[in-house]
């Protein structure tokens, strides 16, 4: 079986009945969306889902999946996905530019679980650029403030729209580059003190458990 769908199969079979679960945005997250539906359907259950995207969002509601706010509901568990993920469960996420809902939704579950194929473990965070959510006025200065904390930034450009990625929150997305991340755990915070970035892709210290699909079997590391 495919590896984003085992991992998907799996965590949805964490979801118990009358959960609020926080609802990841990726292709590895859609299975998940995918066989919770089918498990509702199937097995009677009442559960709330709170997206991170208009994506899952979209997701959701095309498979029935009854949908809620954090203004209503705090989510006992979150299922994301992620591109990156060190053996101390740091992640880099936001290859979607979702990663500041995601980050919102998914700290804020009494369970934070991540679902990955086996390509997305990795010795030490970095070769997958930082996405950051940016606001737009502030581009150009965040930019030469990252060039000096030695990164190299990259507008995300679109694909099927000319110009450049606007996020689900109106803002600019940059990709960058860090020779290495010797300390994820600094580095989220170090992006998020700089005036214009909104959040960051760096996820360090929430993270509950990591589900690692491979063709035959799915397995867990926990915090
Ligand atoms: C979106 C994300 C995704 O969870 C991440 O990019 C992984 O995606 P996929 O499951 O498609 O590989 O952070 O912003």
């Amino acid at each position: 079986m495919d590896p984003k769908k085992r991992v998907g199969l799996e965590a949805a079979l964490r979801v118990e009945d009358g959960m609020v679960v926080g609802l990841g945005t990726g292709s590895t997250t859609y299975h998940f969306i995918k066989s919770l539906a089918e498990r509702l359907k199937e097995e009677e259950m009442e559960v709330l889902g709170i997206p991170t995207s208009y994506q899952s969002y979209f997701v959701a509601v095309d498979l029935g999946i009854p949908v809620t706010t954090l203004d209503e509901h705090q989510p006992d568990l979150a299922v994301d996905g992620a591109d990156e993920v060190d053996p101390y469960l740091n992640l880099i996420k936001g290859g979607g530019a979702a990663h500041t809902r995601e980050k919102i939704v998914d700290y804020a579950a009494e369970t934070f679980l991540v679902i990955v194929d086996e390509s997305k473990m990795v010795d030490q965070l970095g070769a997958f650029p930082v996405p950051v959510e940016v606001l737009p006025l502030a581009l150009n200065t965040v930019m030469k403030r990252l060039e000096t904390m030695k990164g190299t930034p990259r507008i995300r450009m679109a694909h099927m729209k000319d110009g450049p990625v606007v996020s689900d929150n109106n803002n600019f997305i940059l990709d960058v580059e860090f020779e290495d991340i010797p300390h994820p755990v600094l580095l989220e915070k170090e992006l998020n003190n700089i005036p214009g970035v909104l959040e960051n892709g760096i996820f360090t210290g929430e993270v509950d458990e990591v589900l690692i699909g491979s063709v035959t079997q799915v397995k867990s590391i926990k915090k």
